[in-house]
């Protein structure tokens, strides 16, 4: 196993109930806070696999884990994942905090043993979505969004839910043309998110 991972799985005796384990580690690496978004992105998950016949059970444990990569301060997540040989765009070096995606995904992977690769790919994109994405993608994608880890009700949060209505692509749409509209001040606009948004569009406009 990589060093840094093993680091993070020698931190701890994990238990293999995943949501204690990840529950616990937040709380070793002194992230409470994203403990409580993880449980209730989690949830929300679940709850949308219930609803869109989904995976109930990847679903929540997508949820539970995306945000893992917390444990790692934003100023070690560059050096963090030239360690794990993942692969950096100029937009996640200019602005780290978006590269908790996919540190996220791989500490899923080795140090939480998280085969399903539909898990993989939703924790991977939760923040930016991306082309093409499968039902697990948008799942969480989407329960991130409407269990918003800032203060207050999200300001797209009743459009949002009013679209899901719909589909989970016209629910995803309205974040991310909610992040689209204020492209022009966002420190960086992912590559992703405008593969995401030129995917979705042509499918939500009406
Ligand atoms: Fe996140
Ligand atoms: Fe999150």
């Amino acid at each position: 196993m990589n060093p840094l991972l093993l680091a993070i799985r020698q931190a701890m005796v994990f238990s293999g109930q995943l949501e204690n384990d990840v529950n616990r580690l937040l709380h070793v690496y002194h992230c409470p806070k994203t403990a409580e978004h993880s449980a209730r992105v989690g949830a929300e998950a679940e709850k949308l696999a219930a609803i869109f016949g989904g995976d109930k059970a990847a679903a929540r444990t997508a949820g539970w884990l995306h945000d893992i990569s917390a444990i790692i301060p934003n100023s070690e997540r560059i050096p963090s994942a030239e360690k794990l040989e993942i692969d950096i765009l100029p937009e996640e070096a200019m602005f780290p905090m978006i590269i908790h995606q996919k540190i996220s995904r791989a500490i899923a992977q080795d140090v939480f043993q998280i085969r399903d690769q539909t898990i993989l790919s939703a924790i991977e994109c939760h923040t930016t979505l991306k082309s093409h994405p499968s039902q697990m993608d948008l799942i969480v994608f989407i329960a991130d969004k409407i269990e918003w880890d800032q203060p207050g009700k999200p300001p797209y949060l009743d459009e949002l839910l009013a679209e899901l209505e719909y589909s989970l692509e016209r629910g995803a749409f309205v974040y991310i043309e909610y992040l689209w509209n204020q492209r022009n001040q966002l420190k960086v606009v992912h590559p992703w998110l405008i593969d995401a948004y030129e995917y979705l569009k042509p499918k939500c406009m009406h």
